[in-house]
């Protein structure tokens, strides 16, 4: 059994979204399974000293809203009311600037008090929730804090974690990389990319590194390429104040997509620790073929949703449009789309072409890789068949997180005929258990000091290098995004990007994937 973390935990952006929608239930949850002790604190600090309602902001209604936010959207709920009882005493409130150094000092001095009157034991957990335009406030101040730490403080770590994005192109990640070195090591630096504490990305490495199957099969002599896919049927029309400055690339392929793909392609490590993993992952990114002035039009495609209608959660949703979204420049570019094609120059992967698509709106909410075998060398129902499917691996992250091979068998009976079929397997099934939230398994390893599931300074850079000339590129191109129909499955251009090539998404228009009956004799 683990033992329980003792510490103060503070959340700069308290009354934010992500805050309630996912770290305060997260906390709740950890406390729930007695991973966090009761001697610990929780300090929400943010720069409101009322609500949206006008209510002032205060210890007790930031209690009240915690307590609506585990209500909301906790795992296990009703609440446990007991366990709400202890740790509603445990909870702060201050609002304060994030750059003031009067504001900060006072935040300090809460600490000192709580390491006193709930133990802590001068362990903190800084969490960096804020829009990117403060972060450099928010470090600075905590930088200088922890240079003049009083001596009857009493001895604890101190970490950090930093929401995306981190960066928005490799000019702003290199400089939020120093000021973050300037005060801190790197062991107490968490940049988290919340898709990594998704159970199949976790998956992924016991699946290629605890089944031998996998080893020999998996390099570019069997796989004919790999399709990663993140659709989304939500819009971006209530973010637009962030999402119009970043757009799809920035927002899903630069980390979440890219954290996948990385999975997928890196060598084995020498060790499961966070060195020996995030050593590997670099190395993907460094082996990424850049991609030449006169291709940038034919490997990467954005797109953006013009007016309609789409399903989300089960509910129509009409939308004028990504341009008339309140909050968005008029005739801006930004993509709600973006899909790419990029080949990883290495031994393993050479010629193997990694097709990425992900945007707002579309068709179904979807995060898979799909991971597809060449066909047979020799098709022996050649004469009888028109076509042999290749085989696929479908990596589920989510929904219905899970793994699924496709493969070909002859359905039962005098006929030979040749059916694709899958053999699935759901975590939920498999095992009976629901999957913790991604942010649970992340705050808790972030506690214990566990860097594995978060980015390193010089992964986040890599990356950007790889985005970088796609982004510059499209800020001058005088092609404007194409734009798609809400509920489809992203612009014209996105087909022709993988059907060029004489291959096809394997989630398309037609729905279900390909055609499942593929012989007849
Ligand atoms: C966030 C992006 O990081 O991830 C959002 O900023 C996106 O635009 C979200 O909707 C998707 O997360 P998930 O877990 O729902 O796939």
């Amino acid at each position: 059994m683990p033992t329980p973390v003792q510490c103060a935990i503070v959340i700069f952006g308290a009354s934010g979204d992500l805050a309630q929608l996912k770290l305060v239930p997260a906390i709740y949850e950890l406390l729930r399974e007695g991973l966090i002790s009761d001697r610990f604190a929780l300090v929400g600090f943010a720069r409101s000293d009322k609500k949206k309602d006008g209510t002032p902001l205060n210890d007790e209604s930031y209690r009240k809203e915690c307590y609506d936010a585990i209500d909301k959207n906790a795992r296990h709920r009703p609440i446990d009311q007991n366990l709400w009882k202890k740790m509603e005493q445990n909870i702060f409130y201050i609002h304060g600037n994030y750059d003031s150094p009067d504001d900060q000092a006072h935040l300090a001095s809460v600490l000192s008090r709580l390491d006193k009157t709930h133990d802590t034991g001068g362990n903190r957990l800084f969490y960096i929730s804020t829009p990117p335009e403060v972060f450099d406030g928010i470090i600075t101040r905590i930088g200088e804090r922890q240079k003049m730490q009083s001596p009857d403080r009493p001895a604890g770590w101190q970490r950090l974690i930093i929401e995306k994005p981190f960066g928005r192109d490799l000019a702003s990640a290199k400089h939020l990389n120093s000021l973050l070195h300037q005060y801190l090591q790197e062991n107490q630096i968490f940049r988290i990319d919340h898709y990594l504490g998704k159970e199949a990305l976790q998956n992924m490495m016991v699946m290629r590194f605890a089944n031998s199957i996998f080893e020999p099969i998996w390099n570019y002599k069997y796989i004919d390429h790999v399709q990663l896919t993140v659709s989304e049927t939500l819009s971006s029309d209530d973010r637009a104040g962030y999402y119009d400055k970043s757009g799809a690339m920035r927002d899903m392929i630069q980390n979440h997509i890219f954290q996948l793909m990385a999975l997928v392609a890196m060598e084995p490590p020498v060790a499961l620790d966070a060195t020996s993993i995030r050593d590997e992952k670099v190395k993907v990114y460094q082996s990424i073929r850049p991609i030449r002035a006169e291709q940038f039009d034919t490997f990467c495609v954005r797109g953006q949703y013009g007016p309609g209608e789409y399903m989300n959660k089960d509910k129509k949703i009409a939308t004028p449009g990504y341009t008339k979204a309140k909050g968005v420049a008029p005739g801006s570019r930004t993509e709600t789309f973006a899909a790419v094609k990029l080949f990883i120059d290495n031994w393993r992967w050479s010629g193997t072409p990694f097709y990425i698509r992900t945007g707002k709106c579309l068709a179904s909410k979807l995060s898979e890789v799909a991971v597809r075998f060449r066909s047979p060398p020799l098709t022996l129902f050649q004469k009888q068949c028109s076509a042999i499917f290749p085989n696929d691996l479908i990596i589920r992250v989510q929904p219905e997180e899970g793994i699924s091979w496709r493969l070909n068998a002859k359905v039962p009976g005098g006929q030979m005929t040749i059916k694709s079929v899958a053999l699935d397997m759901f975590y939920k099934t498999a095992f009976n258990v629901e999957p913790p939230e991604a942010y649970e398994r992340l705050i808790y390893d972030a506690l214990t000091g566990d860097q594995t599931l978060f980015i390193r300074g010089d992964e986040a850079e890599a990356a950007w290098q790889v985005i970088d000339p796609i982004e510059q590129y499209w800020a001058t191109s005088k092609t404007p995004p194409q734009e798609y129909k809400p509920g489809s499955w992203g612009p014209d251009k996105a087909m022709e990007l993988i059907e060029d090539d004489g291959r096809r998404w394997i989630q398309n228009e037609d729905g279900e994937a390909e055609p499942i009956v593929v012989c007849r004799l």
